[in-house]
């Protein structure tokens, strides 16, 4: 028997790196999806069709074998629509799936503070502190604050699509979050004053969410983005592809994730998203995505 599950991948709007260390984020799941197929094996323990195993959805499968007390050959293959390593969630979707068709196809059952376990765990393959935010987006889907202490709390965010421009380079989430754990150390007073303010563009971004003021909300990203710079995670590929957004258009935009190359968000009217996209497609990747989608699901059992 084979059991297929697919979880979405997601962008921060506001707070990522700063939610790592107890600040709130406000994160929205994308309509792109990440789709896993598990079936059992003859022999060879848990393993990925390409033969990997270092891998969320590997690990994530063992823990969930690990939680029922179950000993299991696996066969694991997975098919993303969610690029990898550019900041949209594609491992946390990964983990998340992974760990719905596992618990399916043993227990027929579907459980999410399992799955949300289990995606934690095999997210620690990409780097060894997750703040949770990515799995638990990949888990619920729809789109909310995260906060390490109290979790996901999910909201109306009131905004249906969002610009995203891929710079191309990718990036190791670990050594990003390294970098600002290593910030922090260096200068914990500037820290200390970045994150508190992080804290505050998260509350002003919900207002400019609930009244729908688009220009307000771009000004708020630009404001964001400033704060990630000041702790080293931007790089000239997401400079360049902020100034093309600006320069086409936009309200704002900032790096999405963990930075470093990866992909940049950036509001626009609903009505010029097309035309920016023309633009910026002359020089970069850039397409729109619709937010609030579902979290993890079983297509086929
Ligand atoms: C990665 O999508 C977001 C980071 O804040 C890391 C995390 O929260 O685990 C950079």
């Amino acid at each position: 028997m084979t059991v297929a599950a697919s979880a979405p991948g997601k962008v921060i709007l506001f707070g990522e790196h700063f939610v790592v260390h107890g600040a709130p984020a406000l994160v929205a799941s994308i309509d792109l999806r990440a789709t896993t197929i598990v079936e059992r094996s003859e022999s060879g323990g848990v393993r990925l069709s390409t033969g990997s195993r270092d891998n969320p959805a590997v690990r994530a499968a063992e823990y969930v074998l690990r939680k029922l007390g179950a000993a299991a050959s696996l066969l694991i293959g997975i098919e993303s629509k969610i690029p990898q390593s550019v900041g949209l969630g594609s491992s946390a979707a990964v983990a998340a799936s992974c760990s719905a068709a596992t618990l399916h196809l043993l227990t027929g059952g579907f459980d999410r503070d399992m799955i949300l376990e289990a995606s934690h765990e095999g997210e620690k393959t990409v780097h060894y502190m997750p703040s949770g935010i990515d799995t638990s987006i990949a888990t619920f889907g729809g789109a909310g604050i995260y906060t390490r202490s109290s979790g996901y709390k999910m909201l109306s965010i009131a905004l249906d699509e969002i610009l995203i421009v891929n710079t191309g380079r990718q990036r190791r989430t670990g050594d990003l979050v390294l970098k600002v754990k290593k910030f922090s150390e260096r200068k914990p007073e500037l820290f200390k004053q970045l994150l508190d303010e992080a804290g505050q563009i998260v509350e002003e971004g919900l207002d400019h969410l609930r009244s729908r003021d688009l220009e307000k909300l771009g000004r708020l990203m630009s404001r964001n983005q400033e704060l990630l710079k000041i702790m080293g995670v931007s790089s000239p590929e997401i400079e360049e592809a902020i100034a093309l957004c600006l320069s086409a258009g936009a309200y704002g935009a900032k790096l999405t994730g963990a930075g470093g190359g990866g992909c940049v968000i950036a509001v626009a009217d609903p009505d010029k998203l097309d035309k920016l996209i023309l633009r910026i497609s002359e020089r970069l990747e850039a397409f729109r995505v619709r937010l609030g989608v579902e979290g993890v699901r079983i297509e086929r059992p």
